[in-house]
């Protein structure tokens, strides 16, 4: 039941204006549609029939321009409502249909949640609430009356601008909105509850008056001031640097707890997970207020790119997020620390999309097909989709990128278009032909990138040679089983790149024909699988620094020897690329040590070479100096993740051998730099009350990166340590990176730490996620089995997915020793909650779903016993399409 790209024609009738009127009881909720419907002029079929989506809604009647349509006029199958009279050009179709929302526990359409009622429609939930044509290039005015108990719900909200709102009956009340705008009905959302708001006013450059808004659960308005700041911060950014500006006189945010994504951009009501709304410095860490910003700034920003400017059809989804999320990370680096964010972002990349384009899942940023668009919300289309569009913006520049987005929205502002009409106006404001770079949109996987460079001193000259490799993953292995047509070859991306001299300093680039040099950073175009690049002048023998911002995203190949590793760390004017060669130094140490694990030796420490040890302590002591970022220090200390090493692993991974290597590792550091550590720990101590700032933040980061070296020993120094910050400790951040240090060790203070933490703060579910997570996350040997033991918890929820998030994802994807337990008892729990969850919420099982991805990179014993599994949850009678797609394709690859 695949739906394919090729097969998108436009939809046959369009729909002009929608007029919901919705009645919630305590029963259910009625929902009466009227809609203006004509003919789409583009349609295949002038005559085609007119057929709506629809899901879970109990039909009661059908009204064809005021007439009720006899029970022989329209039939009922399978998710449809096909209409068999004749129909005219354009006419009013009413229908009236009973919802239930209170058991609704999808969390997709109408639900309940806690505090009242709230709706997610993207992708496909408008359906759940009345008939429609769901899909996105059907564009609509919307008028909506909300009534609902008045004591229960005194707020109600829909899109665009309160009209009128009055009492009726015994204790209700109504509201009306009206959207001035066109809209898909993914952009719908109304909301009935008992709510706290926030109010601020926010100006626009033009001088119109934007009233902003955060709805919270009652008590939480201490919790939303940083929510409101990113949203005015955002308001102006996109002011100043894409000459965007707010088109609604309102602008809500509802915080829900119960929700399956982030957040949602609805027409001016946008929906939130609370976890990306609420944040106080007691109860939210760095993290989480940065987090915040990102996606208050994202959801902003699809006002524009995704509400303006919309989607055809479900397979352009990276049009509107792969754009938005280069708008959120760029201003995010505008916001706090340039480096620091793009290394976050990059890192990201890594764990989540690299592993997802070489497993089962691989898709290109724009799919060929798919049976459950839900599963398509990746990190391939989010995160990828944004390294494809910023390598747009370094190959065409800043300036030409920003006159393709003016042409982008003087063309298709309010339409619903393709991933083409995107690439045709940044090629045509450019002038830069983008032809072959389109191939980023229909090729999966991560091109490997095969640099040699070689150094000629008698005739000064640096030449460096360029090999694309882009081997077929399993998308191209089912097209191909499928007998699909696709082509493959060279991509067109930037290189940026510098040549680092002896001394530390830039080396001036001239390439052969130039007839002088140009600077000290380029951006080279590479088109073709091989290309070769000579540079003239060239004194000395450089060190190369390549892909400098992570200019493509790709897995270089560079055969860097450690010394030139050491150089770019301590001399890169780029700080991506600083942190890259420390990454770069740690793996390739990584990769000996887990071998020498493997094969008994890894103990011995023999693979780990002194000069890494004073490479670090050299990082460590530029703390010390003021001049220092003690953000990117922090994060050069933090060595690749467990997940990240088995990517770089080839052949079996050995998820035990990666553990033991990196915490021997981290051993080995904290032994031999312990006086630096505890110094740095202890000279980064703040006495300003607390502040997400990024002075605050960065040290922070830095000191509990040195508690977390220093606490792996497990002495009665360190435990002292961890036992103190937990005491003193006046903010989360710090709070809980004392605990999760705690969690990993098996003392007698851990569970007395945690059974603390929990009594002080089981009332703030968000707290408690964390609670969870730091269990799910620890590395002690026996956190299967507390995981396990977790899930019948009270302080857990199943039904929650924030809880199921923390705990349960966590453990599976972050946790890859314990998930990938010898006794496959990691697999069995995946697969319980998985089938405990398959028919309430398919989305949240399919995420956990996900875990198996890799499942084939294993020894023999353990793909056995992950079959197991994955057969045993596709034994389920009516398994969901979402959790049928991932684990089909886990076992057909
Ligand atoms: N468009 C939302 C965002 O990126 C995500 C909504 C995803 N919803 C879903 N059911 N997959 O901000
Ligand atoms: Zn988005």
């Amino acid at each position: 039941q695949a739906i394919y790209l090729k097969d998108y024609t436009p939809p046959p009738f369009l729909i002009d204006t929608v007029d919901l009127d919705v009645a919630i009881f305590d029963e259910n909720t009625r929902v009466r549609s009227r809609m203006g419907l004509r003919r789409n002029p583009a349609a295949a079929d002038p005559q085609a029939s007119l057929c709506l989506d629809g899901e879970d809604l109990v039909l009661e009647s059908v009204a064809l321009d005021g007439r009720i349509l006899a029970a022989g006029e329209y039939v009922l199958c399978g998710g449809r409502l096909l209409l068999r009279v004749e129909l005219p050009e354009a006419f009013m179709l009413e229908t009236v249909s009973l919802i239930e929302p209170d058991k609704n526990t999808q969390l997709s359409g109408f639900y309940r949640s806690k505090d009242g009622y709230f709706t997610q429609c993207e992708a496909e939930g408008f359906r759940r609430i009345t008939w429609f044509l769901d899909r996105p290039d059907v564009m609509a005015k919307y008028t909506v009356t909300l009534h609902a108990d008045k004591a229960k719900f005194p707020v109600l909200l829909s899109n665009g601008n309160p009209v009128a709102s009055g009492s009726e009956g015994v204790g209700r009340h109504w509201a009306k909105w009206v959207d001035p705008f066109r809209k898909p009905s993914y952009l719908f959302a109304m909301v009935a509850a008992k709510l706290d708001v926030l109010r601020e006013d926010y100006q626009t450059r033009s001088g119109r008056t934007v009233h902003c808004a955060v709805f919270v659960e009652p008590g939480k308005l201490d919790q939303c001031a940083h929510a409101m700041a990113a949203l005015k911060k955002s308001m102006k950014w996109d002011e100043v640097v894409f000459g965007l500006e707010m088109d609604l006189d309102h602008y809500m945010i509802v915080a829900v707890g119960d929700f399956n994504m982030g957040a949602m951009e609805n027409k001016g009501l946008n929906i939130f997970n609370t976890k990306c709304v609420l944040a106080s410095p007691d109860t939210a860490t760095d993290s989480d207020f940065q987090h915040i910003d990102r996606v208050v700034a994202h959801e902003y920003f699809h006002n524009w790119t995704g509400d303006r400017v919309t989607c055809r059809d479900w397979f352009q989804l990276s049009l509107k997020e792969g754009l938005t999320v280069f708008r959120d990370q760029q201003f995010g680096m505008d916001m706090h620390s340039a480096g620091v964010t793009r290394i976050q972002d990059v890192r990201t990349l890594r764990a989540a999309q690299f592993p997802e384009d070489a497993g089962p899942m691989a898709h290109p940023i724009r799919p060929a097909s798919y049976a459950e668009i839900n599963n398509f919300y990746s990190a391939t289309v989010y995160e990828k989709g944004a390294e494809v569009i910023r390598m747009i913006h370094t190959l065409i520049g800043k300036s030409a990128f920003r006159a393709g987005m003016d042409l982008y929205f003087k063309r298709h502002d309010g339409h619903a278009v393709t991933c083409e009409d995107f690439v045709s106006a940044m090629a045509d404001a450019s002038g830069v032909d983008l032809t072959q770079f389109k191939r980023w949109y229909n090729q999966a996987g991560t091109p490997r990138l095969v640099a040699r460079g070689e150094y000629d001193a008698a005739a000064r000259r640096f030449t460096l040679s360029f090999t694309q490799q882009y081997p077929a993953t399993a998308y191209e292995r089912r097209l191909e089983a499928e007998g699909r047509k696709f082509s493959r070859g060279a991509y067109h991306l930037p290189v940026v790149l510098g040549l680092i001299g002896p001394d530390g300093a830039e080396l001036p680039l001239r390439l052969a024909g130039e007839d002088k040099a140009v600077g000290t950073q380029r951006v080279l175009e590479l088109r073709e699988d091989e290309q070769t690049f000579v540079f003239e002048d060239v004194a000395v023998q450089p060190v190369p620094s390549l892909l400098r911002g992570f200019s493509a995203p790709v897995i270089l190949d560079y055969p860097y020897a450690e010394a030139e590793l050491t150089h770019l760390m301590a001399h890169d004017t780029d700080a991506f690329s600083r942190w890259e060669a420390g990454q770069r130094l740690a793996t390739q140490i990584l990769l000996r040590g887990i071998e020498a694990f493997q094969t008994g030796k890894g103990e011995a420490l023999g693979w780990i070479p002194a000069s890494y040890v004073e490479a670090i302590r050299t990082l460590l002591a530029s703390a010390a100096d003021p001049e220092s970022d003690p953000a990117l220090i922090a994060e050069a200390l933090t060595l690749p993740s467990e997940v990240v090493l088995a990517e770089a692993v080839s052949g079996v991974v050995d998820p035990d051998a990666i553990h033991g290597a990196r915490e021997a590792l981290i051993g080995h550091l904290a032994a031999q730099l312990k006086g630096e550590l505890l110094m740095t720990y202890q000279a980064l101590k703040l006495s300003a009350p607390y502040s997400p700032d990024a002075a605050q933040v960065g040290a922070r980061a830095l000191r509990n990166t040195c508690l977390d070296y220093l606490a792996g020993s497990a002495t009665v120094e360190a435990l002292a340590l961890l036992k103190a910050q937990l005491d003193e400790a006046d903010n989360m951040t710090d709070s809980v990176a004392a605990l999760a240090a705690l969690a990993n060790l098996d003392v007698p203070e851990r569970q007395a730490a945690l059974d603390a933490f929990l009594e002080r703060w089981k009332h703030e579910a968000l707290v408690v996620d964390k609670w969870l997570n730091v269990q799910a996350l620890s590395s002690a040997a026996d956190t299967g089995s507390r995981v396990r033991s977790l899930l019948d918890h009270p302080a857990f929820d199943i039904r929650n997915p924030n809880k199921v998030y923390a705990l349960v994802r966590a453990f599976c994807r972050g946790n890859p020793r314990h998930f990938h337990a010898a006794d496959g008892s990691g697999y069995a729990l995946a697969a319980d909650v998985i089938l405990l969850l398959d028919s309430a919420n398919p989305q949240v099982a399919s995420r956990i779903a996900r875990s198996f991805d890799a499942w084939r990179r294993f020894d023999a014993a353990r793909q056995s016993l992950a079959r197991t599994q994955l057969l045993r949850i596709q034994a389920k009678t009516d398994l969901s399409r979402d959790v049928g797609e991932v684990i089909g394709r886990a076992l057909e690859a």
